[in-house]
């Protein structure tokens, strides 16, 4: 792959169009994380620096080809506006009625940023031409945003047919530090697998179980395995017609000697906001939300990671942001980090709701190696070829 820092010489002037993922938690348009934000300031630091013209592209949240207001990157584009002390034009009109001379006309800009690229349904569809009009506007294309580099997207992909492609420095530090991971890794390793995310997740893991000695179900990725159980799961996040890749988990695992672990108890609520009452998992009632992992559950998992020289963690245990419900996850961290302290563990985390909770806790810094990746990270340790990587080959 050809990266960016090696034609650094020769960027003075050029257009570059930068593939960000800048897909952050919002609140009511308020950004409730920072990180992928904050990791990205380096790389374009190194493009103001070497004079180029830089003309962001990312997406925001799933708004399905629709202009949804509350996932516009206007409050993405004033936070990187401040933290780069510089300001970024956030151009709002529609992609297919400029003309790449509409764009760096006012020569003190700098930076520039497109609008949520998933209003349109072409990125999500892979849209060659739609790929082909974002070439249009650069010189040249760097995918910097390794955790979308496993969506067959538009601006990931086929962008790269019609322009010529590098590799960012942020996506080439991710790769070479899981690639570490994946090769050196010890054992006994637990894959702790949470989150909301479940139809990105499930069909990764069955080719997972091979690699693990334990896999450790949470969040609302349990909720799959609960129902499969026919344990009542309420009114809980789900996702339909998942049964046979469960099935399928739960055989592979018998045969490739993997431990599957998944909640005994959990803490339920009536409505998101609430506060938790703790039931044994067989205590569900129909109009309960599973909303985080109860103490017993809490209980197996120490026990587990105390026993593992290798913790992979990939999405939260409950809905972290509603304080009552933050504290599976938070004693889930402090295992790991308790352990990584004492030098028992190598520990990585990913995903943008993992890595926004660990900063939550303020416990980054005590994992080994923190990706900003969910799905895309799930996808590598599974040994795929990342479209968006592949391409840059
Ligand atoms: C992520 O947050 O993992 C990436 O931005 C991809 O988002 P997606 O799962 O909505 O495609």
């Amino acid at each position: 792959m050809k990266t960016i820092e090696s034609i650094a010489k020769s960027l003075n002037g050029k257009k570059i169009l930068l593939r960000l993922d800048l897909n952050v938690p919002l609140n009511r348009q308020k950004i409730t994380d920072s990180n992928r934000i904050d990791k990205i300031i380096p790389t374009l630091q190194f493009l103001v620096k070497n004079k180029a013209k830089i003309l962001i592209l990312s997406h925001v949240g799933r708004p399905k080809g629709k202009v949804i207001k509350e996932l516009s990157m206007e409050p993405i584009c004033e936070n990187l506006k401040n933290k780069l002390g510089q300001n970024i034009h956030l151009i709002k009109s529609n992609i297919n009625n400029f003309k790449d001379e509409d764009l760096f006309y006012n020569k003190n800009e700098s930076i520039l940023m497109l609008e949520n690229l998933r209003f349109y349904n072409e990125e999500e569809e892979n849209n060659e031409e739609f790929a082909k009009i974002l070439a249009g506007f650069g010189d040249l294309y760097v995918n910097e945003a390794f955790s979308c580099s496993h969506r067959k997207h538009a601006s990931v992909f086929s962008i790269t047919k019609f322009v010529p492609s590098y590799a960012g420095i942020q996506l080439m530090s991710e790769i070479t530090a899981l690639s570490k991971i994946t090769k050196d890794i010890t054992r006994p390793i637990t894959c702790i697998i949470g989150g909301s995310k479940i139809s990105t997740k499930i069909n990764v893991i069955k080719n997972l179980i091979s690699k693990f000695d334990n896999l450790i179900f949470v969040g609302g990725m349990a909720n799959n395995i609960l129902k499969n159980k026919k344990f009542q799961i309420g009114k809980s996040i789900f996702e339909e017609n998942c049964d046979h890749i469960v099935e399928d988990i739960f055989n592979l695992s018998k045969d490739q000697n993997c431990k599957i672990i998944f909640p005994v108890d959990a803490s339920v609520s009536k409505k998101i906001d609430g506060k938790g009452d703790i039931k044994k998992i067989s205590e569900i009632q129909e109009d309960d939300l599973i909303l985080d992992i109860g103490p017993e559950t809490l209980r197996i998992l120490d026990k587990t990671i105390e026993e593992s020289r290798t913790v992979l963690w990939n999405g939260p245990a409950g809905y972290f942001e509603n304080e009552n419900f933050k504290k599976g996850s938070l004693e889930i961290a402090r295992k790991i980090v308790e352990k990584n302290k004492k030098n028992e563990i190598y520990s990585v985390a990913g995903g943008g709701d993992t890595v926004a909770a660990l900063n939550s806790f303020n416990l980054t810094k005590h994992f080994n190696f923190v990706s900003t990746a969910g799905g895309a990270f799930l996808e590598f340790l599974e040994g795929r070829d990342l479209p968006g990587i592949k391409a840059l080959y």
